[in-house]
């Protein structure tokens, strides 16, 4: 299986992920993730991501599209995998169109989450991830039962950086400028697949498992 999660920021695109890779055991790749590892490890890749991520904006293309060339040739990605953040500009889409053709890939498909900005803002507002396992948590829908701890490692749960209101505001205008042009691109492939961003419980992944039933 090899997918591409679409979303605006706080969709719901790792709380699928997470998801999907427990249904299909695929690989998991989030280049928000990847990112905030090399700032946390102060690499030259974190060094430079830094500014545009505290900020809201995008890390150029030419730093995104190296970055995930080389995770694409990993092992683990040899049996599938779902993107989860990526691509985010058309220049992007471009650039993993052209390597998945060089590696003979294509994709299953294109996951669009639909949620409204309003509910967006809330939720970003209310997230909490797992510092040891990275397990996103809500204060208001998704509390961990453990308070601000991890259920299932015990880590700390704390609030990134970027979901304060202004950053998170920020984000939204980047995605409706320079990634929301995607949905088009990918309706014109014949990849694109809308759901309800909205549904609570099992009820999008249960979607979207029907949809790409088979093709594991
Ligand atoms: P990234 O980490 O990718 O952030 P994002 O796209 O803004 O997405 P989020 O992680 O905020 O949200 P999500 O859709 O995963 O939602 P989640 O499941 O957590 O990117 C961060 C930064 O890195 C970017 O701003 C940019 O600077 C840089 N970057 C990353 N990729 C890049 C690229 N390709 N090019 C250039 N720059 C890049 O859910 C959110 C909350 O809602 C959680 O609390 C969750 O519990 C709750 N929730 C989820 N689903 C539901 C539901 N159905 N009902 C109720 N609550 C729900
Ligand atoms: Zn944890």
């Amino acid at each position: 299986m090899r997918l591409i999660l679409l979303g605006a920021p706080g969709a719901g695109k790792g709380t699928q992920a997470e998801k999907i890779v427990e249904r299909w055991h695929t690989a998991h790749i989030s280049t928000g993730d990847i990112l905030r590892e090399n700032v946390k490890g102060g690499t030259e890749l974190g060094k430079k991501a830094k500014g545009y991520m505290d900020s809201g904006k995008l890390v150029p293309d030419d730093l995104i599209v190296a970055m995930m060339e080389g995770r694409l040739k990993e092992p683990d990605c040899a049996s599938g995998f779902i993107l989860d953040g990526f691509p985010r500009t058309k220049g992007q889409a471009e650039a993993l169109k052209e390597l998945l053709g060089r590696m003979g890939l294509h994709l299953d498909g294109v996951v669009l989450l639909d949620v409204p900005d309003d509910v967006v803002v809330q939720r970003l507002c209310g997230r909490r991830c797992c510092r040891g396992c990275g397990k996103i948590y809500n204060v208001s829908f998704k509390p961990s039962s453990k308070g601000d701890h991890c259920e299932v490692c015990g880590g700390e749960l704390f609030q990134r950086d970027d979901d304060k209101e202004a950053v998170i505001r920020q984000r939204l205008s980047v995605y409706h400028e320079q990634t929301a042009p995607l949905v088009e691109y990918y309706e014109a492939e014949g990849l694109l697949c809308r759901f309800d961003g909205t549904l609570a419980g099992d009820g999008i992944i249960n979607a979207i498992a029907e949809r790409f039933e088979g093709h594991e």
